[in-house]
């Protein structure tokens, strides 16, 4: 059995387009930070894009989206040389521990998340053609994070209710057929869910409101411009509101000069500055974190081929670690002994076959 030097990550993202500063400050952060204490793996959850988009040109998407999320975990600092980077639906384990673990959760438990309502309504799927595969979501990822035996899960606040399963299917797990697992712990980002530009309570791609780690200087700036502040300071003269102000919350992030954000809160609240200074200062703070961002992207992808490489190398490695776990499983269960009895059985008759007729 292996057992890793270190505590072991398991986290990750569905191929579904580039992330942005709220997969930043919700898991990303946290990933990067932890990579050298931690045995780090990344999973490019592909099998679970497929619960809510899985038409053939969905799926023809997913390289390439996969590269580009891969090239922004690279910008954000994850080193590849400390981090195994996999294709969750080149893992033939993960299929088979999935279905083990079905039996170990139950529908009314799953029924109730709210995530998977959340996900449903964002992919424009009613209740009478919500999939079974959705359902079976957390299962899934359970599999994913069990599969590696990890011991921690940075992940961004909605998915936290999909740990908690996660620990519900490893306890029953170990408690029905002996110890195989860790109970893993989630670790939510210091910012669990970011405001969007337009003041909605989710930075997400699909609502449009989402300050990507890949947009370019002046993408950034014109985002800040049309982002959403106080609506009723329709002059620089009236005093304006800071606190849930998205403007405001991004300069408490990302703005790293403290007295700069003081004094603007001061001048705002008293109706001394206008909005263009305000969201001019943030462009510039969101810029110069973004630049260092933006030249490790440039670099990686100078590098034509080396992403591949990553992702390839990674799947390599996850599915040795796959399949010492599943042996691991199927001993424990038992599984294994079904067919051997079987098959002793066999030699047994094929043996009495051979063997002559007692006179
Ligand atoms: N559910 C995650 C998301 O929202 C993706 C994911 C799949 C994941 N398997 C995982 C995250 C295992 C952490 C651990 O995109």
């Amino acid at each position: 059995m292996d057992t890793p030097a270190r505590k072991r990550i398991l986290t990750g993202d569905r191929p579904t387009g580039r992330l942005h500063l709220g997969h930043y400050v919700g898991s990303l952060a946290n990933r990067v930070r932890l990579q050298d204490e931690y045995e780090t793996i990344l999973i490019i959850a592909d099998l679970h894009t497929l619960t809510t988009k899985n038409e053939k040109a969905d799926i023809e998407q997913i390289a390439d989206n996969a590269r580009g999320m891969v090239l922004d975990y690279l910008g954000a600092g994850i080193d590849p040389a400390k981090t195994t980077i996999y294709l969750q639906s080149a893992i033939a384990e993960v299929y088979e521990l999935n279905t083990l673990f079905e039996n170990l959760v139950t529908v009314n438990r799953l029924s109730r998340l709210p995530s998977l309502k959340d996900m449903a309504r964002a992919a424009n799927i009613s209740d009478d053609s919500f999939p079974f595969g959705l359902l079976g979501y957390p299962v899934l990822q359970a599999a994913d994070i069990l599969l590696p035996r990890a011991h921690l899960v940075p992940v961004g606040k909605d998915n936290e209710a999909h740990v908690e399963i996660t620990r519900e299917i490893a306890r029953r797990f170990n408690g029905q057929y002996g110890e195989v697992f860790p109970i893993p712990e989630a670790m939510i980002g210091d910012t669990p869910t970011l405001v969007g530009t337009d003041g909605k309570a989710k930075m997400s791609k699909s609502l449009g409101n989402a300050i990507l780690l890949s947009d370019d200087a002046a993408t950034v700036t014109r985002k800040v411009r049309g982002m959403y502040t106080d609506p009723n300071r329709i002059h620089a003269d009236i005093p304006g509101t800071v606190e849930g102000n998205p403007v405001f919350t991004y300069h408490d992030i990302f703005n790293p000069n403290r007295e700069e954000v003081e004094d603007l809160k001061v001048r705002y609240r008293a109706g001394k500055v206008g909005d263009v200074e305000v969201k001019e200062k943030l462009a510039a703070a969101l810029n110069a974190f973004l630049d260092p961002i933006r030249e490790r992207m440039e670099r990686c992808s100078a590098d034509t081929g080396r992403v591949d490489e990553i992702i390839h190398e990674g799947t390599l490695r996850m599915q040795q670690i796959a399949r010492e776990t599943l042996r691991e499983v199927r001993k424990a269960m038992g599984l294994d002994r079904t067919l051997t009895r079987i098959r002793r059985a066999v030699e047994r008759r094929r043996k009495a076959q051979e063997a002559p007729r007692p006179a």
